[in-house]
């Protein structure tokens, strides 16, 4: 993977082509995922809603990595890490809600994280783009369906290493002591190493779901 710099983290240049969709099977039977073009104006009011749950959660986990270092070992840190406790924003009566809020990369420490076929083919979009020198998404929408289901919109953005992010998730050089240590003991099949300041972390996603139908 080609690392990137950018200036600030969550703010990614913007430009999605539109249109591609893709049939997986899972567990929970046939899903279908569509990206959708995030400027097209039927989703507008998802998106509003998924980029501000991003936006706080983006923040929240920036914010709480600070605050949990200064108190903290990286090593005891990790098991306090990430969000935990985070709720979810209440919806507005009427109004989409948003019913989760995941993070995922092509390389999880936490195998819950891992990406299923429409989180990888967002993935797979983010990375093709870093590859290819094209302008980075800052948003994607993509519209999963079950069948029998009501969609689950999702929006995703990419989320972008920071220094303080090194500790844990760094090169063996930058680790903080102690941390490749514990991570062996709780993350057995940790991948989510030798990332560098600038670089391409994974994607945050929220879930919403369509307001409900008016009584
Ligand atoms: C103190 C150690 C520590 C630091 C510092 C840290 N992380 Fe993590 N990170 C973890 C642990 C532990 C997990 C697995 C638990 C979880 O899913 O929250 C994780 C998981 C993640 C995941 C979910 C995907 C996966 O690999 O499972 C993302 C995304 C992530 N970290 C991004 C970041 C970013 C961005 C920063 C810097 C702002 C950061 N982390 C700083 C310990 C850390």
């Amino acid at each position: 993977m080609k690392a990137r710099s950018y200036p600030v983290v969550l703010s990614l240049a913007c430009g999605l082509a539109a249109g591609s969709a893709a049939l997986a099977a899972d567990a929970a039977g046939p899903t279908h995922h569509a990206f959708v073009d995030p400027a097209d104006p039927t989703v507008a009011e998802i998106r509003s809603i998924g980029e501000r749950a991003l936006d706080h959660c983006g923040t929240a986990l920036i914010l709480e990595v600070r605050r949990v270092l200064t108190t903290n070992s990286a090593a005891l840190a990790i098991g306090k890490l990430h969000l935990k406790d985070y709720k979810l924003p209440a919806a507005a009566p009427g109004k989409p809600a948003v019913t989760a809020i995941r993070r995922t990369g092509l390389q999880v420490r936490n195998p819950a994280n891992a990406p299923d076929a429409a989180d990888l083919a967002a993935l797979e979009r983010i990375q093709a783009q870093l590859e290819s020198g094209d302008e980075v998404s800052k948003v994607l929408v993509q519209r999963v369906t079950l069948p029998g289901q009501p969609p689950e919109w999702r929006v995703y953005r990419p989320l972008v290493t920071l220094k303080q992010c090194l500790d844990c998730h760094g090169s063996p050089e930058t680790l903080a002591p102690g941390v490749a240590d514990t991570l062996k003991i709780f993350y057995p099949a940790d991948q989510a190493l030798n990332f560098r300041t600038g670089s391409w972390r994974g994607l945050i996603r929220a879930s919403v779901s369509e307001a409900a139908p008016k009584p």
